[in-house]
Parts: structure tokens; C-alpha cells; sequence
């Protein structure tokens, strides 16, 4: 007997659990941010982060030709901003403003999610389509640690905590 249950890739796919994080960015007009699940580490040495971004997202089309864009890994307290975040566009919403959130100004002038147990500043190295997203690789450039507390995850299509 099959140890196994056969599933739709899809579905499959959504048992593999996500850090909830907020992909940053800055034009030089304007500041953004969106919701992204799928974010992990590439590297120890150099520290390379990848994350994947739809083309269709507004940040997508800030990030394709910017040099650097941010990375902050939510905490299980900023479920909300997670949720604003990742449903609403930054065309032509200002989404810290909106929440009232006073972004940290980092290096390279990179907006970052004050209350994130962890947030980075990555220079991009590449960016490569794969099916409809694409793949966005940065190098740490400058990294900071937040508060002490559980990060937000995601799996099967909820946020769960530790
Ligand atoms: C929990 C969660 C995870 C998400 N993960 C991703 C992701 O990994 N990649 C992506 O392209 N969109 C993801 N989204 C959707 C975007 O965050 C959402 O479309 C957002 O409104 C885009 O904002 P923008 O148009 O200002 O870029 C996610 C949304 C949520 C709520």
C-alpha cells in the first residue's frame, strides 16, 4: 500500500511551510512593499536570499531594474500587514502611510517593516523567469535583527506560528 495519497501539484505544494515576508522597495518617486511567502536562503557565503515575485505584482515592476531591494521577515504579531500588504497595490497606494507605519530607512535608502524579527537590505544579483514569476536573488548587503518573537509562517494557504 502506497504510503502516499496522490494530490494535484498545486495542493502538494502548499504543505511546504514559508517564512511570511515583505519584499521592500524604492524607486527614488516612491516607497512600496508586498507580501511574499516565498522567500528562502541561497547561500551562507556570499549570503544570497532569493524570493519570488509575480509580474503582475507593482512591486515587481519597481524591483526588475532596481539595484536593491529589501527583505523583512514578518513577526507573528504583523499578521495585519502581512494581510494589507499582500492584498493591496502599491500603484497607487502608499501602504506604509496607509497602515501609519514609519518605515526604517536602511541602506541604499531601502524601506524597512519595523517589528520584523529580521530584516535585510539585498543587492540584486539576478533576476530569472520560471513559469509565471520570477526569480529575484540578492545579496546581503546590511542585516538587522528585531524583536525576540516567533516569526509568521505559512503553510497549507494559512498563517500558523511556532
Ligand atoms: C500570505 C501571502 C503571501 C504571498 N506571497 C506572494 C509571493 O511569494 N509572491 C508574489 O508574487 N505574491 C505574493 N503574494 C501576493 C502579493 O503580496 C499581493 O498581490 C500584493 O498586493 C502585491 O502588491 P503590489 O502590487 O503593491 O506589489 C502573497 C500574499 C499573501 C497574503
Amino acid at each position: 500500500m502506497s504510503p502516499f495519497k496522490p494530490l494535484a501539484p498545486s495542493k502538494a505544494l502548499s504543505h511546504i511551510s514559508h517564512p511570511v515576508a515583505i519584499i521592500t522597495a524604492n524607486d527614488g518617486k516612491k516607497l512600496n512593499g508586498m507580501t511574499a511567502a516565498w522567500v528562502t536562503q541561497i547561500s551562507i557565503d556570499p549570503p544570497i536570499l532569493c524570493t519570488s515575485i509575480s509580474p503582475l505584482r507593482h512591486t515587481w515592476d519597481m524591483v526588475k531594474d532596481a539595484e536593491y531591494f529589501g527583505v523583512c521577515i514578518l513577526s507573528k504579531d504583523q499578521e495585519k500587514e502581512s494581510n494589507f500588504f499582500g492584498s493591496r497595490s502599491g500603484k497607487k497606494l502608499d501602504k506604509f502611510k496607509a497602515m501609519g507605519i514609519e518605515p526604517f530607512m536602511a541602506a541604499h535608502d531601502i524601506p524597512l517593516l519595523p517589528g520584523s524579527v529580521a530584516a535585510f537590505v539585498c543587492r540584486k544579483t539576478h533576476r530569472v523567469e520560471q513559469g509565471d514569476h520570477w526569480a529575484l536573488f540578492g545579496e546581503v548587503v546590511e542585516a538587522w535583527k528585531g524583536p525576540e518573537v516567533q516569526p509568521l509562517n505559512y503553510f497549507r494557504s494559512k498563517y500558523r506560528t511556532w
